[in-house]
């Protein structure tokens, strides 16, 4: 054998599973089709990388099994990556709902990353094809290297125009794991023809609680020219399946708003009230959908009441997604119920391992996907350390 493992990916879930694996002893070798690690990383976070959320934790998680990540989180924390952070000098902030980001550039996030390869003399192989995969006599055999351990860190298929593709699946479907079927996950929905009044007022955001199924998120919503995005959407798209309704509540308290103008502004008509409240362009669709024509004074509170129902239940019926090109992860992946939730390895393949996206755990927006990256390679990288000396 030529190292005691194999790495497929130079992502952040691959490169900290290398270098953790590689200063515990092991000898490991990193594969990437790419000219250069941690692509993803560079463009994440405007730039600035998003690398942890100082609240993650297993219910900020999406899964088949909500159970699976809380072993690898618990064992390697948003703590532990924030030490590591420190150690290295980068300088950080906390930018809104625990979102931790650098004040310089997410580059510093991938020399960190490589100079704790260095550190466990882990290689790195980029502008490799990882072609066929053999296994034979415990050995993975692959780019014509061999290994009694693999380990899948080929992240997800969302922006495929970066290199992503979804060769973890292949794998893994080669080796017997199930994959739940994977969807763009953190993506944009698009609405028909039915709401083409919010289409035409792209570019305008405001701050509403966005709910589909059980999930609700309070962030910014953005209109776009295609339907909906902003902060809100992207998290309420990865609850969201097709055909199912996504609502926006745009003012929590809008019946006692409206009770309260009816007093203050008694001439006013609803376009001018909802103005004070929510942006012009938005305000002036919804008071053509809300179609009332009368002076505030003369609105009983049963059309007040109407009213307020629509500002916190706005109803939209989304077409899709924007797809993968648009999706910042990819949600479903490789089965948790084939791998190990304390080492990732998969349970009826001794010695393969699947971390990061290319597993059936999707985070939300905000630094959770890093996250899971981290832990889910520390936990692959300990056990493939102790593997090699048992
Ligand atoms: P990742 O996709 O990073 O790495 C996979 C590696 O495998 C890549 O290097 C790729 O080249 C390689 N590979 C793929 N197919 C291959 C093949 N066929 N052969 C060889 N190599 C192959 N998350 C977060 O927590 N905070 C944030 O700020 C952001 N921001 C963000 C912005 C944008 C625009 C996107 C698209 C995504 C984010 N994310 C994010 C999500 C985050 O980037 C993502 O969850 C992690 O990068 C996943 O890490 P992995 O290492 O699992 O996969």
């Amino acid at each position: 054998m030529d190292y005691d493992a194999i790495v497929l990916g130079a992502g952040g879930a691959g490169l900290l599973a290398a270098a953790t694996a590689g200063q515990l002893g092991a000898r490991v070798l990193v594969i990437d089709h790419a000219d250069k690690p941690g692509k993803k990383i560079l463009i994440s976070g405007g730039g600035r990388c998003n690398f942890t959320n100082l609240g993650a934790g297993p219910k900020c998680y999406l899964s088949e099994n909500p159970h699976f990540a809380k072993s690898a989180l618990s064992r390697y924390t948003q703590h532990d990556f924030l030490a590591l952070v420190e150690r290295h000098g980068i300088a950080w902030h906390e930018k809104t709902l625990g979102q931790l980001f650098c004040d310089g550039s997410a580059r510093q996030i991938v020399a960190m990353l490589l100079e704790e390869c260095a550190r466990g003399g882990a290689e790195i192989r980029l502008s490799t094809k990882i072609g066929e995969i053999a296994h034979a006599d415990g050995l993975f055999r692959v780019a014509g290297v061999r290994a009694p351990q693999l380990v899948i860190a080929t992240g997800g298929p969302s922006i495929p125009k970066m290199g992503a593709t979804g060769i973890a699946f292949q794998i893994a479907a080669r080796f017997g794991l199930g994959v739940v079927a994977p969807r763009p996950a953190l993506v944009p929905l698009t609405l028909g023809p039915q709401d083409q009044d919010f289409l035409d007022i792209s570019g305008v955001s405001c701050p509403v609680t966005a709910r589909t199924g059980a999930a609700t998120f309070a962030e910014a919503a953005l209109f776009t020219h295609r339907g909906l995005s902003g902060p809100a959407i992207l998290q309420a798209s990865s609850y969201w399946t097709p055909g199912a309704p996504l609502t926006l509540d745009l003012m929590p308290k809008a019946a006692d708003m409206l009770r309260a103008a009816r007093r203050a502004m008694p001439r006013a008509h609803i376009r001018a009230v909802l103005a004070q409240h929510l942006p012009n362009r938005l305000a002036e669709v919804l008071a053509a959908r809300i179609g009332a024509t009368r002076e505030m004074a003369n609105m009983p509170d049963a059309e007040l009441d109407r009213i307020a129902a629509l500002l916190r239940g706005l109803s939209f019926q989304p077409t899709g997604t924007e797809g993968y090109a648009k999706a910042e992860v990819t949600a479903g992946g490789i089965s948790t119920a084939d791998l190990s939730s304390r080492t990732m390895e998969a349970t009826r393949v001794p010695g393969l391992y699947a971390i990061g996206e290319a597993v059936d755990v999707t985070g939300w927006l905000g630094g959770y996907n890093f996250q899971w990256a981290w832990s889910s390679a520390v936990a692959a990288g300990q056990a493939i350390a102790a593997r090699r000396m048992a």
